[in-house]
């Protein structure tokens, strides 16, 4: 059982979920954020990945670190600090990280990213287990209501396999108290649905009546996506769905992010 865990990212959208699942389950919990915080049940520490600033102080004591922050311009550095600094405490942490199912097959720059943060923990010679998930079910609603301000809605004739963030939380709490696997098996959410009906739920949800247009593009990225590069079909573990995610949430004509 790990004395404690390091939760980076704790305010974030997964990360915070993952404090308190963990903190109701007992765990000692610290969380790292940039700014001074304090409440969840944890211990905060106050840290910047892209500088390294607090972050040696952050990890010291901890056997499992899970790195929940998103640094969406600095993904690498972000590792090469956590790196450094999980060589510096002499024992060395169980370094857990979230990525996205498709970071090897989706042409996208934060994929790109996002793959080369696991090459660089694959060869950092550190007890490390690698957790891809599919899309969050706020990026999806997020998207596709982004799309509903426009009159009619064009949607690609994509798929998605929505993930709510706790059902991702409960896997990663099991890895964080499990010996390393390096690659976990993928995590998706459990249905995969065509782009068109999750952009007449999200619409619906908001009391909106558009009509929503499916449309196929050129290009290696439209391709990615429409060859389910995105998908983990055999995976799909998570047990909340996106209806009842919406329903949970009825934020009408909200572009939040949560
Ligand atoms: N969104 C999706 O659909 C999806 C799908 C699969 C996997 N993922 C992965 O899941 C992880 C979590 O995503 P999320 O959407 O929960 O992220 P998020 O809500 O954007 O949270 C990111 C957190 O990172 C912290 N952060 C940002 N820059 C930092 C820095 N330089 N140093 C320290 N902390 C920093 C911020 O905390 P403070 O502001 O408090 O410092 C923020 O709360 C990411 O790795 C993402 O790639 C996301």
């Amino acid at each position: 059982m790990p004395e404690r865990i390091l939760v980076t990212g704790g305010t974030g959208q997964l990360g915070s979920v993952v404090v308190d699942q963990l903190v109701a389950a007992g765990e000692r919990v610290r969380a790292l954020s940039r700014k001074r915080r304090s409440g969840r049940g944890a211990q905060w520490a106050v840290g910047d990945l892209r500088t390294g600033r607090g972050i040696n102080t952050a990890l010291a004591g901890c056997d499992v670190v899970l790195h929940c922050a998103a640094d969406y311009r600095r993904e690498a550095d972000a590792i090469r600090t956590l790196v450094e600094a999980a060589r510096w405490t002499g024992n060395p942490p169980h370094l857990v990280y979230v990525s996205i199912v498709g970071v090897d097959r989706v042409p996208l720059g934060y994929y790109r990213a996002k793959l080369a943060a696991e090459d660089l923990i694959v060869n950092s010679g550190l007890p490390h287990t690698i957790q891809r998930a599919t899309q969050f079910h706020s990026l999806v609603r997020a998207v596709f209501a982004a799309a509903g301000r426009l009159p009619v809605v064009p949607v690609p004739r994509w798929r998605f396999q929505p993930v709510d963030v706790r059902d991702l939380a409960g896997r990663l709490a099991e890895l964080a108290k499990a010996e390393p696997v390096g690659r976990a098996p993928d995590f998706g959410g459990p249905e995969v649905l065509p782009a068109a009906d999750l952009a007449k739920a999200v619409l619906a949800a908001a009391g909106r009546r558009k009509r929503v247009l499916p449309v196929s593009l050129p290009g290696s990225l439209y391709r990615a996506y429409a060859d389910g590069g995105n998908l983990a079909p055999e995976h799909a573990d998570g047990v909340l769905t996106f209806a009842r995610y919406l329903a949970e949430r009825p934020d009408p004509g909200a572009l939040r992010y949560h």
